[in-house]
């Protein structure tokens, strides 16, 4: 199938600054795609070379297979939502909502109602008449958005839309913005820094770091198997413990090892074991992190343990509490643990996990 949109070693420079390294992705036809990173990693350069509003400095982009690196943003069929609302602030929301039609030069009936069913589709039918100085932040966010879609584009960038709101509001929005990708059935590229939104909105997440693309796939893919520490710890937290990687004869487990631990790797089957061996890097280089998110680890007895540790920490969170165990490396390990278990701070613990729940990543 076509991609719908495909950059093609596209990148962005402004003198010495790289803002977008080249980069290649696809976005399939009606998926939700959600570029996320932290700030200045590239990801509203990104938005802006898709819609038309910053030329290039290399690469092309296809719209349908078709070259579109240089057409008119006008010409794209794309529409984009704003971090700021930029409404007109003397048009009504009647009128702010009208004008991509105005523009169009759509006949009075069909863009009355037009007008009508974008603003029922945000729920704001009653507030057609105030300016935009009358709404609250949230209110005016969605009166964006209605101007956004009432001239159905097929695809919609939308830059950090509801960075400006609080978090209630964000949530309840969140809800709307999925159930308006539902409807409309466009192809939605979302902007954000706020991982949790990224996890609950998207069909897949590119994510960003200094300029270049870190890694790419669904929530779940980015969760359960990141390729970089980077990943694994912009998404949910990560315990990592980095350490050489040993074979020894007689034992069927690579190890990752160092002065405080030896603790076996699980190789997946569609990973070769020499790829993780670092034969061809420095010997002893410390090149390997594996990693352990909280909720697969569990305290043992020190004997059983992979690695131990002092309790610094035991923090009620509700239905369990947290538990962060000093093992010597820079970060103390996480865990949860029921109320029954839980330790004291002071206490010695070992605490253990099952490897195939783990995953082995490039520092
Ligand atoms: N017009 C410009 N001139 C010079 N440098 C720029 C320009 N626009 C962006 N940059 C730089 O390019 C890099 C990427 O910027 P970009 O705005 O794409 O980041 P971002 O991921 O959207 O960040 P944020 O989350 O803060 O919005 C940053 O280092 C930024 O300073
Ligand atoms: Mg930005």
């Amino acid at each position: 199938m076509t991609a719908r949109l495909q950059t093609i070693a596209i990148s962005k420079h402004y003198d010495s600054v790289t803002a977008l390294s080249a980069t290649d992705l696809e976005v399939r036809d009606g998926e939700f795609l959600t570029l996320l990173g932290p700030s200045g990693s590239g990801k509203t350069t990104l938005l802006q070379i898709l819609a038309g509003l910053v030329e290039p400095s290399g690469g092309r982009l296809l719209i349908n297979g078709k070259d579109a690196t240089h057409a008119a943003a006008g010409d794209r069929g794309i529409g984009m939502v704003f971090q700021s609302y930029a409404l007109f602030p003397h048009l009504s929301v009647w009128e702010n909502i009208a004008y991509p039609l105005r523009m169009r030069k759509m006949d009075k009936a069909a863009m009355a109602s037009a007008v009508k069913d974008a603003l029922e589709m945000v729920q704001m039918g009653s507030y057609a008449h105030r300016l935009p100085r009358e709404l609250s932040g949230g209110q005016q966010q969605r009166i964006a958005l209605a101007r956004c879609f009432v001239y159905k584009p097929s695809v919609i960038l939308l830059d950090e839309p509801l960075g400006a709101l609080d978090k209630k509001l964000r949530e309840h929005m969140q809800s709307e913005i999925r159930s308006l990708h539902k409807d409309l059935g466009a192809t939605f590229i979302y902007v954000t820094h706020d991982q949790e939104e990224a996890l609950n909105l998207s069909d897949r997440i590119c994510l960003m770091n200094q300029s270049k693309i870190e890694q790419i796939g669904t929530p779940q893919d980015l969760y359960d198997k990141p390729a970089t520490a980077f990943s694994a710890q912009f998404i949910g937290y990560s315990n990592l413990l980095s350490g050489r990687v040993e074979k020894h004869a007689g034992d069927d487990n690579i190890r990752l090892c160092n002065a405080r631990f030896s603790v076996p790797i699980h190789v997946p089957e569609h990973v070769p074991v020499h790829s993780l061996l670092p034969l061809d890097k420095t010997p002893g280089a410390d090149d390997i992190s594996l990693v352990i998110r909280p909720e697969e680890a569990r305290l043992s007895s020190v004997d059983d343990a992979y690695v131990k540790g002092t309790v610094r920490e035991v923090v009620f969170a509700g239905s369990d509490f947290r538990v962060l165990v000093d093992i010597g490396e820079k970060q103390p390990f996480l865990l949860r643990c029921g109320r029954r278990d839980a330790p004291a701070p002071g206490d010695t613990v070992g605490v253990t996990w099952n490897p195939a729940h783990t995953a082995v990543v490039t520092c």
